[in-house]
């Protein structure tokens, strides 16, 4: 495994795969790797020949008031997961080198569009777009064949593709479902910011969101009683203070009116303590 923190070293590195005839496969990470990460590695690996994996908290999807300082680090630990994966490349760039204005700015971004102001956009108004320039750049510098993003993200994720398509990139962006610990706790690096209080209540999103599955089995399609009964579940664990739940079109993330009549995905946004914890899960009918 080969780590590299210059541009242009890993421009050199990868050309030289691309002439050797390797199909390169692209993880980006802000690092503090968790079995989800690996998951997309290991993806990664099974459709591509070289494996390439970003560690990079970047700064411009966070607002001043948000966690940029508090983001957990730790690149020993990162590298000895990696290494251990089997992992072709890491790419480590420090936040001048990304960024080289200085102060992590940039004159030019991407503006990733109406996907990017509706439900999280909401909450954090320049975040899709701090993504949505970083992962440009990223896709720039690795120019990779497929790119791995986790589920879990899902407008995150939808904003990418959205991305992609508009501005012809030409890589391919691939979807990873969501992975979870023992008790349902999606993975995250958040997840380590909790309290062990916090963490053992966390555990009402993904009984929500199951609950919510269980309905729709039993034959509930309205959105209004849908979502009511996740509230109730959620406000049953008073150490959560709800963010959002939007019940939205799994396709598009359009509103839907008032029936679900093709699959919708249900997104939650909880806050436990100064940590804001996000899930998933698209409703089959
Ligand atoms: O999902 C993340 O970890 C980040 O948003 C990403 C895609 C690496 C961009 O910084």
């Amino acid at each position: 495994m080969q780590l590299i923190s210059r541009i242009a070293d890993l421009r050199a590195a990868l050309r030289a795969e691309r002439i050797s005839g390797r199909s390169i496969g692209f993880v980006p990470t802000m690092g503090y790797l968790h079995i989800g990460h690996l998951t997309l590695v290991k993806k990664s690996q099974q459709q591509c020949d070289v494996s390439v994996v970003s560690i990079f908290v970047n700064p411009t999807q966070f607002a001043p008031n948000e966690d940029l300082a508090q983001y957990p680090r730790d690149l020993p630990r990162d590298l000895q997961l990696l290494e251990q994966q089997g992992c072709d490349y890491v790419f480590a760039p420090d936040v001048d080198e990304m960024y080289p204005d200085g102060n992590g700015k940039t004159s030019a971004y991407v503006d990733a569009g109406e996907l990017s102001s509706i439900l999280m956009g909401r909450l954090r108004p320049h975040h899709f777009r701090g993504v949505a320039t970083v992962v440009s750049k990223l896709f720039n510098i690795v120019q990779p064949d497929k790119a791995y993003f986790g589920e879990k993200d899902y407008q995150q994720l939808a904003v990418i593709k959205r991305m992609v398509a508009d501005l012809n990139q030409p890589v391919e962006v691939i979807g990873v479902p969501t992975v979870r610990e023992a008790d349902g706790l999606a993975c995250s690096s958040r997840n380590t910011l909790l309290s062990a209080q916090d963490r053992a209540a966390a555990v009402i999103l993904s009984q929500a969101l199951q609950l919510a599955q269980v309905l729709v089995n039993q034959g509930e399609r309205s959105v209004f009683a849908l979502r009511e009964a996740v509230i109730n579940k959620l406000q049953q664990e008073p150490r959560g203070q709800i963010e959002a739940v939007d019940i939205r079109d799994a396709e598009t993330l359009a509103e839907i009116a008032e029936q679900l009549t093709a699959p919708a995905v249900l997104l939650l946004t909880v806050r436990f303590g100064n940590t804001r914890l996000i899930d998933q899960h698209v409703l089959r009918l």
